[in-house]
Parts: C-alpha cells; structure tokens; sequence
C-alpha cells in the first residue's frame, strides 16, 4: 500500500490535523549553533529546585504505581487551598482534576462540549492549538476576530455574540491571551457569561497566564463574577507560573458534578498523571509564591525592554500587553529581501538582563498560505520558502488576516499591504512583516 493510500484509510480529523507552525519553527531551529530560542511559550529558568525535590522524594518513596484518576487528593486540596488565596473564597477540591499539562485539560474540556457537527467559538489571533483541538474531536472552531486600534486589542461583544449559531456549543476566552496580550475586563466577563448563561453554552476559560497581569496581583477571571455550578471550565497548568513546561502536568477546573465523567475521560485517554509530578505540584502551589513573583518581575523587565527597543524603531506597531508574556507586532516596510514579505517567526522573551533573548511562538509563520491558496492568489512562484509550505490551522491564517499581512506582490509595487480581510489593521497601511515577542 502506498504512503497516501495508507493514510487515505485514517479518520479525517486526525489526518487532516494541521501541522503546528510552532513545532515546525521548533523542529527547525532545535540545536542549530549560534541561534537564540525564541520559539516555544516559557521563560529561561529552569523549574526550581523545592519543586524537583518533592518529586525526587516521591520517586524515592516508590510512588511509581498507577493513580487517582482525578488527582491525588494532596494535590486537590492544595489547588482548593491556592484558589482560595488567589481568588479570596473558598473552592471544594471536588471541582480540581489533575491533567497533562494545560493542553490535556482543554482536550477534555473540548471531547466534554462539542463534538461531530458542533461549532466552537474562538476569538483570533489565538494559539493555534485552541482551534486545533476543536478541529480534531470533530467539531468545527468558528473564529471571531479581535481588532487592534488606538486602544490596543479589543474584542467586540456584539461580533463575538453574532457567531453563535445553532450549533454553537461553547466559547473559548483566553484572558490574558496568547498572542497579543489582551486581558478581558471584569465587565467583558460578565457580559460573556451573561450571554453563555442565556443561549446555554459553556465557557472554555484558558487562565493559564493569570498570574501574568503588568497592573494587578492577577488577571480579573470568571472566579470573581459565576457561581461554581456556572458551565465553565476553566482550564491552567502548572507550565508558566512554575516553570514547568516540559513536566506536562495542569488542571481542569469545573462543576463537581462532573466529577465522574472527567474521570472516565482521564481513564481512556491518559490514565492519570504521575504520581511524582503531582507531589511536586502540590509543593509548587503551597511554597511557590516567592518564585512568581520573581517570574512577574522578569517577564516585566523583559516587557520594557522588549517595547523599548521595539518602540525606537519607529517601524514597528504594538500595543503594550496587559499579561501574559508575549507581544505581537507587525513590521512596517518591505522585508529585507525585497521579494518576500514572509513574516518574522519568532516571539522573544526578553532576558531582564538585556544580554539575550530567550524565546517563545512563532505565530507570524501563520501568515505563510498553503501553496495552492498562493496559487489561487496570484502570489508571486518561488516566494515561499525552500521547504514545502506547512499546513496551517484555521486560527493560524486569521492571525495573519487580522495582522493584514500583505499580498507580497503589492509590498514589493510599494502598496498598500492591507488585505480585505485585515479589520483590524485598517487602520494601519502598509503592514510588512509581523511576529511575536514575548516579554
Ligand atoms: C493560551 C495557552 N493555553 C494553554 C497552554 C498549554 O499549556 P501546557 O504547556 O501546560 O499544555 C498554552 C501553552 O503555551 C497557552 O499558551
């Protein structure tokens, strides 16, 4: 059997799944000397060392069994004990269950809401893997796009309500988002959950970057305005506070009622996470404050450099983010080469001692077509790079609508870059190159 015909035999959802923009930069860039990373969402230091050692400890004491499928209760409770001092109220450990990282706790959350013909509402420029995700249980992600102007990124209440549908069943919101920074007030939440409540769907709210908030202790967050029985899930992982990236380990965080269904789900995809990176999660949330707010410190070192710099070039437009770690920028101006306006693929984090840059995605890479929509375009042959074009997730092309990356014909005339699709950039003529920073 050929290649194609073997892959012919797949259920379409996996086949079809696009290709990570941001594992290809990463797969590209991985070992190469001389290079800075500058790809993947995580800072530059390593998980510290109270952290590791309770796992340590754990491996030493031969917690190597299977266990709890939700969590060990440890864990449970200490997330229960963090939530009731980042949120000031008190949580039942009931509604904590362990996952693989953030990304196992959105999976979950997707397979629980939408499924073979639903739709899913993502607000853009997003993480590609939201709409991913969506994709791959066999629902359709339907993408409201955000707008950049004066006041920086805003997402338009009425639009966002507009796409809902008949088959709409959920609504991601990633506050603060990744990539642009945009943090929703405590006023677009309750608007939201207002409007979730009355057409009965349920909220996918990705709080992972809630400790990262540049003018309060935290992100405001669906804690402060629904009750616990609201449908929300709320996902976040133990990856950005805690430096913990390549531990994969986070949490999902819903009704207790579904307390066995979220089991069941654990039990036929992962199994539960190990015991020994639960052990150095529950002394992450109980003893890690110190080393978040060294986090925050950096990441708002990095985030002045990064604007500064940025800024003095005159040529390059942002707004300065509210949280998380990232800045998402377009370039004014042809690209160096002249012919090619292939947008720049990396997003940095700045080291707060200005010496190096350490990175994070690589969203711009989104802006790249896949050959035979070039084609369908009209793009110039040979623009794209000597590797084959990379299929690319729908949020990953409204990314570079919204940025209203230029047809590459138009840069080089010296014209308006702006595409009919790019809302947000109206605004904002000839659009070169556009990437992500993070701060
Ligand atoms: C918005 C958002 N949600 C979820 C995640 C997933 O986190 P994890 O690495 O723990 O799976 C990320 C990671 O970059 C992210 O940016």
């Amino acid at each position: 059997m050929t290649d194609s015909a073997l892959l012919a035999t797949l259920r379409s959802e996996a086949r079809d799944a696009p290709e990570s923009g941001i594992v290809e930069v990463f797969n590209y860039g991985r070992g190469r000397p001389g290079l800075i990373p500058l790809w993947v969402g995580e800072g530059d230091l390593p998980t510290p060392g109270f952290i590791s050692e309770a796992a340590n400890r754990s491996l030493a004491d031969g917690e190597t069994f299977y266990t709890y499928q939700r969590g060990v209760p440890e864990l449970r409770e200490a997330l229960a004990r963090y939530h009731m001092r980042t949120f000031g109220r008190a949580f039942s450990p009931d509604r904590f269950f362990a996952t693989i990282g953030g990304m196992g706790a959105i999976q979950i959350a997707v397979r629980m809401a939408a499924g073979a013909g639903d739709e899913v509402i993502v607000p853009t420029p997003a993480w590609p893997n939201l709409a991913a995700s969506v994709g791959v249980g066999g629902a359709r992600p339907r993408e409201v796009a955000m707008r950049f102007g004066n006041a920086g990124w805003t997402l338009d209440l009425d639009e966002l309500f507009a796409a809902a549908g008949p088959r709409t069943k959920a609504l991601f919101l990633n506050s603060p988002c990744n990539p642009t920074g945009w943090t929703a007030t405590r006023e677009e939440l309750q608007a939201i959950l207002a409007f979730a409540r009355k057409r009965g769907l349920w909220i996918i709210a990705d709080e992972v970057y809630h400790r990262f908030s540049y003018g309060a202790p935290r992100s405001p967050s669906f804690y402060d305005v629904a009750e616990d029985d609201d449908r929300i899930f709320y996902v976040n992982t133990f990856s950005k506070n805690w430096a913990m990236t390549g531990w994969r380990i986070g949490w999902l965080s819903s009704p207790p009622a579904l307390g066995q269904v979220i089991e069941n789900l654990v039990q036929y995809s992962s199994s539960g996470v190990a015991a020994f990176m639960q052990r150095a999660a529950t002394v992450a949330l109980d003893e890690g404050e110190a080393f978040i707010a060294e986090q925050l410190a950096r990441a708002r070192a990095g985030r002045d450099i990064v604007c500064r710099g940025l800024g003095a070039t005159g040529r390059v437009r942002f707004s300065e983010p509210a949280g998380a770690f990232y800045l998402f920028f377009a370039v004014d101006g042809p690209s160096p080469s002249g012919s090619s306006t292939r947008p720049m693929s990396a997003s940095r984090r700045a080291h707060p001692s200005g010496k190096r840059a350490r990175g994070s995605s690589a969203f711009a890479t989104c802006a790249r077509p896949t050959r035979s929509r070039r084609r369908r375009r009209g793009w110039p042959a040979g623009w794209a790079a000597s590797r084959p074009p990379a299929r690319r997730s729908p949020c990953w092309r409204q990314a570079s609508r919204c940025a209203g990356f230029p047809h590459p014909a138009r840069a080089a005339a010296g014209r308006d870059g702006s595409t009919p699709w790019s809302a947000p950039w109206r605004a904002g003529r000839r659009a070169g190159r556009r990437g992500t920073v993070s701060a």
